[in-house]
């Protein structure tokens, strides 16, 4: 862990500093030579839940050394099937296992009563608003804590009567529950959509941010994003990073990385990165309050 801390974001989040996805591929480098600039790790537990053997054993590992949170990939929170409490109950059992500081997932849906596998958006609208808080309600309540929303990439609007940023205030204060901040995902949908990504930077709930992502993305046109996490981070979406430090301070950033997986030494370099904004940031807000 940093030799460091980040005291700018104690207290009021439920990790700090600088993290990163744990990853098969990188785990017995990671046990040889843990990196000192991570501060917490996140893992998606449908990839964890039941797993035991050495894997098990490797997950206790660290989880016993680094702080964790939890980022889901199969709630389908917006979808149209009940949600699956006995999935919920074996989810509540891994987070206390684990000690997980936070669980979160995505804004989304992914299937029906069958599972696709990928982030289907929601309407914007007021019903959709009232449908999706009822069910992270129902979702808080079996796991006897507050989670987490992301706001997610999209590559198609279904019509709505809400923008995307009104949509998020609205189910986040709605359902009572924390945000989760993807940096990558307001620059990938401000291209894709021609939206105004500083102006959705300015209207997030920011007191609501438990922990942020950022991440590289595919190029495939200037108003083509496509969010594979399989790319290094572009210039933007660092510029973008800034902006949001710059208007509400340093918060826990944790870097996404999902395919293309370069060497640990080569991935640790974005971390390094993040946690060096986070120093800046960190001392001009010291230089205002002096
Ligand atoms: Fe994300």
């Amino acid at each position: 862990m940093s030799a460091q801390p980040q005291t700018a974001t104690e207290g009021r989040y439920p990790v700090t500093g600088a993290g990163l996805g744990l990853r098969l591929e990188l785990i017995d480098e990671m046990r040889v030579d843990p990196p000192t600039q991570v501060d917490f790790i996140e893992v998606a537990p449908e990839n964890w839940i039941g797993v035991g053997g050495s894997r098990g054993k490797a997950l206790r590992h660290f989880t016993e050394r680094y702080p964790l949170v939890c980022h889901g990939l199969s709630l389908s929170v917006g979808g149209p099937a009940p949600l699956d409490d006995a999935f919920l109950a074996a989810l509540k059992r891994f987070l206390d296992t684990h000690g997980a500081r936070a669980y979160t997932e995505h804004l989304s849906y992914c299937g029906d009563f069958g599972q696709l596998y990928d982030l289907m958006p929601i309407p914007f609208t007021e019903d959709a608003v009232h449908y999706v808080a009822a069910r992270i309600r129902h979702v808080q309540d079996v796991l006897e804590r507050r989670i987490g929303m992301e706001n997610v990439s999209t590559y198609a609007a279904p019509a709505g009567e809400l923008t995307e940023i009104e949509f998020l205030n609205a189910v986040v204060d709605e359902a009572d529950c924390g945000l989760h901040l993807d940096i990558n995902n307001i620059f990938v949908n401000s291209r894709n959509h021609g939206l105004d990504a500083a102006a959705y930077l300015d209207g997030i709930p920011a007191p609501r941010i438990l922990y942020a992502h950022i991440a590289g993305h595919f190029r495939e046109h200037d108003d083509l994003r496509i969010d594979t996490h399989g790319e290094d981070i572009l210039p933007e979406v660092w510029d973008l990073l800034d902006a949001a430090y710059a208007r509400y301070g340093v918060f826990p950033t944790l870097l996404e990385r999902d395919y293309n997986i370069p060497p640990l030494a080569e991935l640790l370099e974005e971390v390094d990165e993040i946690v060096a904004r986070q120093r800046r940031w960190q001392a001009a807000e010291g230089s205002h309050v002096a």
